[in-house]
């Protein structure tokens, strides 16, 4: 009987563990709520560990500079405008870099989290130099691409906050 109880209470608390790792890990990082909903919406999710986590933020990252990267382009092969070319194609660029970044990052999870968290502040870096680029003066204008760049950085930046906790 005690035997029983043991065992029930053990696996409530490995059941209760392994339910709340997804609002554990998102609690401490630094956007919670993309982090919660980010997790929540692929099914991998639930069966991860915290290196598992990391490494699908890692690529939910990479579709989102995917996406961005082929929109860039997109609205450059359209643009004539010689500062807002000059901006896109320095994105493109940008994004080229961020789409081998990322998956360097995500290659070094779980051997050396370091150069991945290394690999992913290069990626961060580089979105918010082509969000930048929209701010120069004299000829400042509205970035096309806030939400993609906005949403690159923070996803990359809570896999960041994820591998540090590894470490
Ligand atoms: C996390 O997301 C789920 C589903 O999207 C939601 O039901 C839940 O309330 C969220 N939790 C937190 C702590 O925001």
């Amino acid at each position: 009987m005690t035997r029983i109880v043991l065992l029930f209470v053990l696996f409530s608390l490995n059941y209760h563990s392994r339910a709340d790792l997804i609002a554990d890990t998102c609690k401490k990082s630094e956007f919670p709520d993309l982090c919660n909903s980010t997790l929540r919406s692929d099914p991998r999710s639930a069966k991860a560990d915290a290196k598992g986590l990391a490494l699908i933020m890692l690529e939910v990252a990479l579709t989102k500079a995917s996406t961005t990267f082929n929109q860039v382009k997109k609205l450059l092969s359209k643009t004539t405008e010689p500062v807002l070319k000059e901006c896109l194609s320095l994105c493109a660029h940008l994004y080229e870099s961020i789409i081998q970044e990322i998956p360097k990052a995500i290659q070094n999870v779980g051997s050396n989290n370091n150069e991945a968290i290394h690999q992913g502040d290069l990626a961060i870096t580089d979105a918010d130099t082509c969000e930048g680029i929209f701010n120069e003066e004299p000829n400042k204008r509205k970035s096309p691409f806030t939400a993609n760049n906005i949403a690159v950085q923070h996803l990359v930046g809570i896999a960041e906050d994820i591998l540090a906790s590894l470490s």
